[in-house]
């Protein structure tokens, strides 16, 4: 199958079909504790944040989705331009499409052309970094003037999918050199299974200047791939698939995972649908939450829809800010909390006894 069959084949499933893991997020067991004396007023709450050496009106980032098709020109263009409308940083989906063929670079680079001065994030597999060698990633940085790069990390999607190639074993000797050449930010992400303490203290050690932990409990790929294994009677990568489909490291442990284990900022994102979910995972210590889903089906239609959608979670995250009375997100990250049941486990057994 091709990339461009492939790449139209996800965005289709995403859109059409309910891709959600039937376990959640977790952040349900994060409990942010009321004020009801803010002491400061709404107009006083501000969501500007500092990310990887830029100045942002929120909090949030546009998560790395699409490329390589007609709709995906649609999509990243959209996405573009919401981005710079709205100050944010947006990520380009996995850019090897438009590497391996050129003629597809442009649905890439039309964020670049309508983000304009955008904080563009671009991004690459590791199985095709460490097969490929570092040139691929230096040509996906070129290919949208990337402010960033994101090398994404799938072991999961790659075993149940029926062209996968699950090959990681050199990845942080990869990681290595490839941050010695690379004079713009890297980040280390995984797309909806979420990031360990381990694989963030290589990381770090690596070099990795951010880690984006796309846990589970939203987009999820198992399944997308599990559709697709039964569109084309792949039967074993199918029943392969159905076993795995509720594998991952639910979001808020994950962050939890990740802030525990480095000083470098963390992005929450896997499954969060609303600036309340936003402000849960910043109060857990993460410094960004990213949105996939959430701003796929307006960047179908609009600049305008994906800004409307940006709105409606500013002004949640803003609600819950007054109401925990934190005026800034630093003061939010600080801001007292309850971690309740699953979540208070996984806190005891991994992080309690281990911290940096
Ligand atoms: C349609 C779609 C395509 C995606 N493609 C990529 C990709 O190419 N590279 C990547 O790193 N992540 C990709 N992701 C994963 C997202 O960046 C994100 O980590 C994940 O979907 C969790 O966020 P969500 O639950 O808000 O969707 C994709 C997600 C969606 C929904």
């Amino acid at each position: 199958m091709s990339i461009e069959a492939r790449k139209s084949d996800h965005i289709k499933i995403s859109l059409e079909k309910d891709v959600s893991f039937k376990k959640t997020t977790w952040l349900e067991y994060v409990e942010l504790i009321h004020q009801a004396a803010p002491e400061i007023d709404p107009e006083d709450i501000s969501t500007e944040v500092s990310f990887l050496g830029r100045r942002f009106s929120h909090p949030f980032i546009i998560e790395s989705m699409t490329g390589g098709t007609a709709e995906a020109e649609k999509i990243n263009g959209n996405l573009g331009e919401a981005a710079a409308t709205f100050r944010i940083p947006m990520g380009v989906g996995s850019q090897r499409a438009g590497i391996v063929r050129p003629h597809t670079a442009s649905t890439f680079r039309i964020a670049r052309e309508r983000g304009r001065d955008a904080f563009l994030i671009g991004n690459i597999g590791a199985a095709q970094l460490i097969e490929n060698g570092v040139e691929i990633a230096f040509k996906a940085v070129k290919m949208i003037d990337a402010d960033a790069l994101a090398v994404h990390l799938n072991p999961l999607q790659e075993l149940v999918q029926p062209d996968g190639k699950a090959k990681f074993r050199d990845l942080f000797k990869t990681i290595s050199l490839l941050k010695k050449e690379l004079s713009i930010p890297l980040i280390l992400k995984e797309i909806g299974c979420g990031l360990s303490r381990e694989v963030v203290v290589k990381g770090e050690e690596a070099g990795v200047d951010a880690f984006d932990v796309a846990g589970s409990g939203g987009t999820n790929w198992t399944l997308i791939e599990m559709f697709r294994a039964e569109e084309s009677q792949a039967m074993d990568k199918k029943a392969l698939a159905e076993v795995f489909l509720e594998w991952g490291i639910p979001t808020a442990a994950s962050v939890l995972e990740a802030v525990s284990s480095t000083a470098k900022p963390v992005v929450a994102s896997g499954g969060l649908r609303t600036g309340l979910d936003a402000a849960k995972a910043l109060a857990l210590g993460a410094s960004m939450a990213g949105f996939a889903r959430p701003v796929l089906k307006p960047a179908t239609e609009s600049e305008k829809q994906v800004v409307g959608k940006l709105m409606q979670l500013s002004t949640e995250l803003r609600t819950a800010m007054y109401l925990v009375g934190c005026r800034t997100v630093e003061d939010l990250r600080k801001a007292p909390k309850v971690l309740l049941g699953p979540l208070h486990l996984w806190w005891n057994q991994r992080i309690s006894h281990g911290s940096r």
